[in-house]
């Protein structure tokens, strides 16, 4: 479950060529056939998301992987999302992620003890008028510590029916571990932001808004922020405006508050997608999430305009870890029997963790 004996590349990857790589991935996929499953997230890069049987965001990747019966996942995309998927699959079937380098800074903006110690505070402080949710982006320890508290999971495209059901139960919530969807989330359903707090793990204090008063806090945000997102302001979309009042912004709701407000619309990396298929010709899109994305998108709509709204975005690097030879070295090994990627969730946690993640495939 946690990081640890990350082997290095071996050179013989390195100095492989594309070709060579290739080759040794098709030939493993046609080996294992229907017994090895590729997910692929929809940030991954080109070169990788070619190989996936799946592609989709968060939400459709834990919905399929749910319901797959093949013995070996090897899953393109993020610690978090091949944890998911282990806690959502039988003990039999192995999950493997090529680069056990491939975390989320976001995830790891919020751990464990910092979790517990914070609502041994915050529950002391309210009672018990709190439900934890937490964002997939997250550790497997945080969604058992949700499990086990009634609370769930959430992901961006399914984050408002969350927050809606969490406060249909408990006059609070604590959002982990990312401030911007849960603030842009319960700003959405009309919660003023004056009735939320930020919890500072850090400090290990409440941070209220100016004027705020505690009794009246209905959503309190753990600290945490996507890196990638947290590049995206409300300049670059004020710069757009005065140059190019035609285009239409469109950003994922890890982006701040302040630049969710300015954009034109906001949605999950699969309402982009689909904002995108049915936008008309010609239109212009700046688009504001991670760079693989935006390029192959702006691939696919050659009919309209569509760009990144930083011009000097760059892919999310974790995600980026995934790549042909990473790959190509886990099908090698996987047809050696040997598991060196294998992501494994310690059962006491994937049953409190698949709980949470069962209350989220619901609300889906
Ligand atoms: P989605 O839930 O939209 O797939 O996003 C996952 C993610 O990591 C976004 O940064
Ligand atoms: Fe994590 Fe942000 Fe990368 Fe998504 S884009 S995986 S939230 S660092």
């Amino acid at each position: 479950m946690t990081f640890t004996a990350i082997r290095r590349l071996p050179a013989q990857y390195r100095e492989m060529s594309n070709k060579e790589k290739i080759s040794r991935i098709v030939e493993a996929k046609r080996e294992f056939g229907s017994d090895l499953f590729i997910p692929g997230h929809h940030y991954q890069r080109e070169d990788v998301i070619q190989f996936a049987d799946v592609t989709g965001d968060s939400l459709q990747l834990a919905q399929v992987c749910e319901t797959r019966t093949s013995p070996y996942i090897v899953f393109c995309g993020v610690h978090f999302m091949a944890e998911t998927a282990d806690i959502l699959t039988d003990t039999e079937q192995r999950v493997m992620l090529p680069d056990l380098n491939a975390g989320c800074s976001m995830a790891d903006m919020a751990n464990i003890s910092q979790t517990e110690r914070a609502w041994e505070t915050l529950t002391d402080q309210f009672g018990d008028t709190i439900l934890p949710l937490t964002y997939v982006n997250s550790t497997a320890a945080i969604k058992a510590f949700c499990g086990e508290r009634g609370g769930a999971c959430v992901t961006s495209s399914n984050s408002g029916k969350m927050v809606r059901w969490a406060l249909a139960q408990k006059q609070r919530l604590l959002f982990l571990p990312d401030q911007h969807l849960g603030r842009n989330t319960a700003a959405d359903l009309g919660i003023p932001l004056h009735d939320m707090a930020v919890w500072n793990p850090i400090t290990h204090e409440l941070e209220l808004a100016d004027g705020a008063r505690v009794e009246d806090i209905q959503v309190i945000l753990w600290k945490g922020h996507c890196s990638v997102h947290e590049k995206f302001t409300v300049g670059q979309i004020e710069e757009l405006r005065q140059t190019e009042p035609e285009t239409n912004v469109l950003v994922h709701p890890e982006c701040t508050y302040e630049v969710v407000q300015a954009a034109d619309y906001a949605g999950s990396t699969h309402h982009i997608i689909e904002r995108l298929h049915t936008a008309a010709p010609g239109t212009s899109w700046a688009i504001g999430t991670e760079m693989n994305l935006v390029k192959r998108l702006a691939a696919q709509h050659t009919d309209k305009r569509v760009f990144s709204l930083n011009s000097n975005m760059c892919p999310c690097l974790t995600m980026n870890r995934i790549d042909l030879e990473h790959l190509a070295w886990t099908l090698d090994l996987l047809r050696e029997d040997v598991y060196q990627f294998e992501i494994s969730v310690p059962e006491d946690i994937a049953d409190s963790a698949r709980i949470a993640l069962r209350r989220m495939l619901e609300n889906a």
